[in-house]
């Protein structure tokens, strides 16, 4: 066993993901049965009790993994030394708040917290983002960690791509292990754009195994782009469990690699791949190599996945634009 801790810090753990979430970091399935966590919660003031009760059940699970729980209220505490950073803690959309009140709520949150990675974490820190709207929440925190290299904040896909997994399974009568290399790409939005045309299903081509353009067309794209609205709807809350086990697999990919020959679905800063305008944070075919993020180059794209490209990634060029004329970025 490994006997440096690895520090990880959740945002908004005393929120419904977060109860989901650290009980997992904590069992060891973000990092591995030989790594120890350290695990850091920044709440704001008035949840701080509820994170502390969370943390009195991790210590009543007697983890062997976990090295501590440290609680705090202040971004540039809790961001100290951290190596993997997951910032689940967000504004939700109120009664009668406009989109741009939402990105404003947002960026007084992202902002401070990218500023205070860029002051305090490990050289090696790895961000995920989950809060809401994930990618241009991302682009915010990143754009405060000027010396953090961009590729390490990342922006959650993997809920929308592991919902992917799961309808062609079922639509095609196999086990989710033998569906892969879907690609979510764009925004973590109902404009995102589920692209079957690369996976396998058993090994063999989806579309030719899935045999129906009509049902990918009108009922897989639209059921993966609103499934979060179906939960909520269905729930009366948002997904909680399933988001967190997609940061899950999204760190533990990240860090410990993904299987040869198989990518998953990644929100990633832009290098221009695939038509995205540079800089933006979109969904990306990504494998990890060595601890790194690549997006995955060469894949043909039809007329309909470019136009569906296209039409995510303006909804992520507005998001940006909005955020830039707050001075958010
Ligand atoms: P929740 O309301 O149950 O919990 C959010 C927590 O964040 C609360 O405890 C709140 O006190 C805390 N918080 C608010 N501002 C904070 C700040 N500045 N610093 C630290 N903590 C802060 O919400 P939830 O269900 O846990 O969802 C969290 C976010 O994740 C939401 O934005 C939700 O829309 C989003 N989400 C994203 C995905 C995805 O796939 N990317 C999936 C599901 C949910
Ligand atoms: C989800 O995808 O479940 C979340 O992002 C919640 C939402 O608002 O869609």
């Amino acid at each position: 066993m490994s006997t440096t801790p690895v520090t990880v810090t959740v945002t908004g753990a005393a929120g419904q993901i977060g109860y989901a979430l650290l009980f997992r970091i904590a069992s060891g399935q973000l990092l591995g049965p030989d790594t120890p966590v350290k695990l850091r919660l920044l709440e704001i003031p008035q949840a701080v009790k509820a994170a502390e009760g969370t943390a009195m059940e991790l210590d009543d699970c007697a983890f062997p993994l976990l090295a501590g729980v440290d609680i705090f209220d202040d971004a540039t505490a809790a961001f100290d030394g951290v190596n993997v950073g997951l910032l689940v803690g967000a504004r939700p959309r109120g009664a009668g708040m406009e989109r741009g009140d939402l990105l404003a709520a947002n960026g007084g949150i992202f902002g401070p917290q990218g500023a205070a990675i860029n002051a305090g974490a490990a050289d090696d820190v790895r961000v995920l983002v989950v809060g809401n709207p994930a990618n241009t929440n991302a682009l915010i925190a990143s754009k405060h960690a000027p010396d953090v290299p961009a590729e390490r904040f990342t922006a959650m896909m993997r809920l929308d791509h592991n919902r992917a997994l799961a309808q062609l399974a079922a639509k095609s009568g196999v086990g989710v292990g033998d569906v892969k290399n879907v690609t979510i790409w764009g925004n973590h939005s109902a404009k995102q754009y589920p692209d079957i045309a690369h996976a396998t299903i058993g090994g063999r081509p989806a579309p030719s195994v899935i045999a129906d353009d009509a049902w990918v067309t009108d009922t897989f794209i639209p059921t993966v782009a609103k499934r979060g609205a179906a939960i909520i709807d269905a729930r009366g809350a948002s997904s909680a469990a399933s988001a967190a086990n997609a940061a899950v697999d999204h760190v533990r990919d990240w860090v410990l690699g993904t299987p040869e020959g198989e990518w998953t679905s990644v929100g990633l800063v832009s290098d221009g791949s695939y038509g995205v305008p540079e800089g933006v944070i979109s969904g990306f075919p990504c494998v990890s190599k060595d601890g790194a993020w690549e997006i995955v180059q060469g894949l043909e794209m039809s007329e309909a996945a470019q136009a569906g490209l296209a039409v995510s990634v303006a909804g992520l060029v507005e998001e940006r634009d909005a955020v830039a004329e707050l001075s958010l970025i």
